[in-house]
C-alpha cells in the first residue's frame, strides 16, 4: 500500500503542476492515465460503480471545480484563473490500493477560497492525528468536524459523503464520517488503513448530484474543497501512505508518532 500511495502522491503532484488557465480537466486526466501506465499500476476509479448500479466511472481522476464537491468527471471544462480545483486519485499496485485528494488554485486564488482549502487540509490532518489503535472512528470524525467548526467561519461540513477503510479494495468498512462524537463508532484495530477525507464548503452543506449521476455539487452554488490521505494506523503511531514523506513532518508537528514500516 505504501508503494501504491507513493505513485498516487507523485501523480497528484504532476497533475497539480500541469493545471493552468486554458487547460481542460480531460487533459489533466489524460496526464494521470499516462503516468499510471508508466508506473505499472491500475486505476482504482476507471470502471468503478457498475457492480452497484452506477454508470461505470469513465476516468482515472475525479476533478471537482469550484461548486463541485466531489466525483467531478473530467471533460471539456477549461480551467480559469481563480478556480478552486480538487483532484481525487487512486491506484492499486499488486492488488493494494492508495487513495488521496488535493485542492489547489489555478493562478491567483481569492483569500476566501485559499482559506477554505487551508481549513479543509488542516481538518484532514486533525482527523489523521486523532487516529490510534484502540481508539474509535468517532474520535477521527469529531476531530475533523471540530477543526472546521472552531473557526466560526460559517463553513459547511459535508456529512453525506465519508472517508472509508481501504486495502484490497478502494472502499472497505468502516465508513469514516466527517462529523461525529468521541468514543462512538467502530474500534480501530492495529494495522487498520483508512482514507480520511473532509469535504468543506463556503456555504451550506446541502448537496445535489448532476444528471451524469456522479458529480456532486453544492446546492447553494458555494465553493467546496476536498483533501484526502490514506493512513495506516500502527501500534507505534501512524504512517501516511499517500504523503511523499509518509506524513513525518505533519505528524511530528502535531506530536503524533511517525511509524513507518521499513519505508
Ligand atoms: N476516491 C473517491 C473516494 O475518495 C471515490 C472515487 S469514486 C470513483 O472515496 F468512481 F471515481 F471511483
Ligand atoms: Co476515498
Amino acid at each position: 500500500m505504501r508503494s501504491a500511495g507513493r505513485i498516487v502522491a507523485d501523480i497528484l503532484n504532476a497533475v497539480r503542476e500541469a493545471a493552468a488557465p486554458g487547460v481542460t480537466t480531460a487533459e489533466l486526466d489524460a496526464l494521470a492515465a499516462e503516468r499510471i501506465n508508466a508506473a505499472g499500476a491500475i486505476s482504482s476509479f476507471l470502471g468503478y460503480g457498475s457492480s452497484f448500479g452506477m454508470p461505470p466511472y469513465p476516468a482515472v481522476t475525479c476533478i471537482s471545480v469550484n461548486e463541485e464537491i466531489v466525483h467531478g468527471i473530467p471533460g471539456g471544462r477549461v480551467l480559469a484563473e481563480g478556480d478552486l480545483v480538487s483532484v481525487d486519485f487512486g491506484v492499486s499496485l499488486n492488488g493494494w490500493h492508495g487513495d488521496s485528494a488535493v485542492t489547489f488554485g489555478v493562478g491567483e486564488l481569492s483569500a476566501e477560497r485559499a482559506a477554505l482549502s487551508d481549513a479543509t487540509r488542516e481538518a484532514m490532518w486533525a482527523g489523521i492525528a486523532a487516529a490510534r489503535v484502540g481508539g474509535r472512528i468517532g474520535d477521527i470524525s469529531h476531530a475533523v468536524e471540530r477543526s472546521i467548526r472552531k473557526r466560526n467561519a460559517g463553513y459547511g461540513v459535508i456529512a453525506e459523503y465519508t472517508g472509508h477503510g481501504i486495502g484490497r479494495r478502494m472502499h472497505e468498512p468502516p465508513d469514516v464520517p466527517n462529523v461525529g462524537r468521541i468514543g462512538r463508532g467502530e474500534l480501530i484495530g492495529k494495522g487498520t488503513c483508512l482514507a480520511i477525507e473532509p469535504m468543506v464548503t463556503l456555504g451550506s452543506d446541502a448537496t445535489a448530484t448532476l444528471d451524469d449521476e456522479w458529480t456532486v455539487v453544492t446546492r447553494d452554488g458555494s465553493t467546496a474543497a476536498h483533501w484526502e490521505h490514506t493512513v495506516a494506523i500502527r501500534p507505534g503511531g501512524l504512517w501516511v501512505l499517500t504523503a511523499i514523506d509518509g506524513g513525518e513532518a505533519e505528524l511530528t508537528a502535531r506530536g503524533v508518532p511517525f511509524a513507518p514500516l521499513g519505508d
